[in-house]
């Protein structure tokens, strides 16, 4: 068996040069969700695993704020987009009651995280939304049947793709679902990875 450790660099040394193809679809999909959430300049925008800043140009005439555990990502986004980012790890991240956020994404972050924390992680972030605010999740899936896309899940350097039906059940214990849509990421007409939209609010 592949130790997968062995070609996976620990995510707090990944070098911003290193974020190839995936994150420039990932960006995509990303910017399709802000359109379609109609953000305004009143705005407040959490940026939550935020990368090197891959997502904050979507966010430049709202109040934003991007959190990462990677230094490096965070030297980068700071040069490149001169916005307020925190380096912290969001799983032991005690986050201010008080700090309310209007459209929180998450694009392809939770497949780093275990399950346990996940599920903290989503209450915390739940309780920060403001009454109308939505949450945004894009994430890997990992695909029930043989295939390239099920592969490149697992040699990611996210430990935990989860398959869709484990993501619904997670999403939906601390969220109210609006929108939970499968889409594939492709190239050159293939599809590489699997991936879904979750689009939610507080609980009622
Ligand atoms: C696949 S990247 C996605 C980055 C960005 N959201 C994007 O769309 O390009 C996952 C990000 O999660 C960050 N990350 C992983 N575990 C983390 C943790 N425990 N706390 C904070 N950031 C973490 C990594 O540093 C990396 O930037």
């Amino acid at each position: 068996m592949m130790n997968r450790q062995a070609v996976a660099p620990a995510a707090t040394t990944w070098g911003a040069g290193e974020y190839e193809l995936m994150a420039t679809k990932l960006d995509a999909a990303a910017e399709a969700a802000v359109r379609r959430a109609e953000i305004t300049i009143d705005d407040r925008v959490l940026d939550v695993g935020c990368g090197p800043g891959t997502n904050t140009s979507h966010f430049a005439h709202t109040q934003y704020l991007g959190v990462d555990h990677n230094p490096r990502y965070l030297e980068q986004a700071r040069r490149q987009h001169g916005r307020d980012f925190l380096a912290a790890d969001v799983s032991k991240l005690a986050l201010t009651p008080a700090a309310r956020f209007d459209f929180i994404l998450v694009n392809s972050f939770f497949h780093h995280i275990d399950t346990p924390n996940v599920r903290r992680i989503l209450s915390q972030l739940g309780a920060m939304l403001t009454e109308d605010g939505h949450i945004h999740i894009l994430d890997l899936v990992l695909p029930a049947r043989t295939s390239i896309p099920r592969l490149l899940a697992r040699m990611d350097r996210g430990e935990y793709p989860r398959p869709l039906v484990e993501w619904k059940q997670i999403f939906s214990e601390s969220l109210e679902t609006e929108i939970f849509e499968p889409y594939p990421l492709t190239a050159l007409g293939a599809t590489l990875w699997e991936m879904v939209y979750f689009k939610g609010r507080r609980m009622q």
